[in-house]
């Protein structure tokens, strides 16, 4: 019989597809894909690192591991992804039941490392060589998938003060186009309408290698038949030209919804955390793109209680958030990360002042996302369909071009994209029923 992996993800997109490659590398490797950890053979982790909390996360769920490894003899225990990276041989050394500590640039060696630990030889490959190879693997679709992700580069160059992400993933390549493109043909040609583009700083896109530029490259994407919906994340506000905002004017598959991460609205704070832009810089762009395509929306990243951040810093960031109104955002308190810049700045706030400061722009946040999904009531909207509404009552699930999630009654329409009219408004979805 064949073996199953059961794989799970932590942490963002660029995990997200990365655990389909490794699926897909592992389904040519005679393993399929368990329903449940307790069917499974081999588990892997595919961990994040961006705060404290997120590695907490994973090393709790190791304990569980451990366990789960002693029920049954023959299993396998792999942990990739970025804490996989930065912690390499002391992961195993904390945890010594795992089998293979892989790291965000060795997804490629994955098959190898699977069948030396079934031989009893354990690995951990952590080598930063910038190996890319992995990004021409095909991420597994399930059929029936409309939508999917496509990696465009990989790692970061700007060092944020607080951010693990460029040592955790490397320093910033661009995939060459051509292999992006011959990918979206051929997600395409399976019936996917709409492609999410990954980066960390997608703006950078092919700045390095001499590659086609950004606004280039969604302009080739928008020429494939049959993408409809063109996304990307993420943005970075620094990098954000004239000519990829010229865009959305220009192509209809651009998608009016922007992901652009602001992090805080004090300048002071801002410079440093070196972000390389100013709130007003910030704004002047968005509000071209909002010239560019009326009715756009945005969504950011915050991060609250940066060394040094006063309450008077922190009401400039409610009062962007104001400005803004963002549809939605992720927001976090800071957290220090071992080696980058921020952790070793003077200035912490009080965990209770960044909590109560998190609450407050949360809160804030709330409102403008559901003033905002309030203002779709009686609207009619082209929904991409996902699948079935999770409640299982027979009403399907997808998203607007604004990124909103629609539940709604099929009135027997065909295919991927349907018209939807909004009937009403949740907390944090939309409901409607199909025009037919
Ligand atoms: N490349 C993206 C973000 C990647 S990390 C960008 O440049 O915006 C996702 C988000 O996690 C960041 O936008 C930031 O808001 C948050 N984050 C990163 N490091 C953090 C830290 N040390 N503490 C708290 N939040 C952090
Ligand atoms: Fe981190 Fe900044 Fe790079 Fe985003 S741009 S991944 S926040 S270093
Ligand atoms: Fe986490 Fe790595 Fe993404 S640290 S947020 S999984 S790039």
């Amino acid at each position: 019989m064949r073996r199953s992996v059961f794989i799970k993800t932590f942490g963002c997109q660029m995990n997200a597809v990365d655990s389909a490659r490794m699926l897909s590398l592992l389904s040519a490797a005679e393993y399929r894909s368990a329903a449940s950890l307790e069917e499974a053979d081999l588990v892997l982790l595919n961990t994040c690192s961006i705060r404290e909390k997120a590695d907490q996360k994973i090393f709790s769920e190791l304990g569980t591991l451990r366990r789960w490894k002693q029920r049954r003899a023959g299993r396998l225990v792999g942990v990739g992804g970025c804490l996989a990276q930065q912690a390499g041989e002391s992961l195993r050394k904390r945890a010594p039941y795992v089998d293979i500590v892989f790291g965000t640039h060795n997804i490629a060696r994955l098959p190898e490392l699977v069948r030396k630990a079934g031989e009893l030889v354990p690995s951990v490959a952590v080598a930063m060589d910038g190996d890319t190879g992995h990004w021409e693997v095909p991420p597994y679709l399930p059929d029936g998938t409309y939508s999917a992700m496509v990696t465009i580069m990989q790692g970061c160059d700007n060092f944020c003060a607080y951010c693990i992400v460029p040592m955790v993933r490397g320093r910033e390549v661009s995939r060459p186009a051509a292999g992006i493109l011959a990918e979206i043909r051929a997600l395409a040609d399976r019936g996917v309408r709409e492609v999410i583009l990954l980066g960390q700083n997608v703006n950078s896109y092919g700045k390095k290698e001499g590659e086609i530029p950004f606004h280039e490259l969604l302009r080739r994407i928008s020429a494939v038949d049959g993408i409809a919906r063109i996304r990307f994340v993420t943005s970075h506000p620094r990098d954000l030209d004239q000519r990829t905002i010229g865009l959305f004017s220009d192509i209809g598959a651009l998608c009016p919804h922007v992901h652009l991460p602001l992090q805080s609205g004090s300048d002071r704070v801002l410079s440093a955390m070196g972000r390389g832009y100013t709130r007003a810089e910030y704004l002047s762009k968005t509000d071209a793109l909002r010239r560019a395509r009326p009715g756009i929306c945005f969504s950011s990243d915050f991060i609250v209680g940066f060394p040094g951040e006063t309450e008077d810093d922190f009401r400039a960031t409610l009062d962007a958030m104001e400005a803004m109104r963002y549809v939605s955002s992720f927001s976090f308190r800071f957290s220090p990360r071992t080696g980058t810049r921020a952790a070793g700045m003077d200035g912490a706030v009080d965990p209770g002042v960044s909590g109560e400061r998190l609450r407050r722009l949360q809160s804030l946040q709330d409102r403008h996302s559901q003033e905002q999904l309030a203002g779709m009531k009686g609207r009619e909207v082209e929904v991409l369909v996902e699948g079935e509404s999770a409640r299982g009552d027979g009403r399907l699930c997808g998203r607007t071009p604004c990124h909103k999630t629609v539940n709604f009654v099929p009135a027997g329409g065909k295919g991927p994209l349907r018209n939807v009219l909004v009937t009403s408004a949740g907390v944090h979805s939309l409901v409607g029923e199909e025009r037919g």
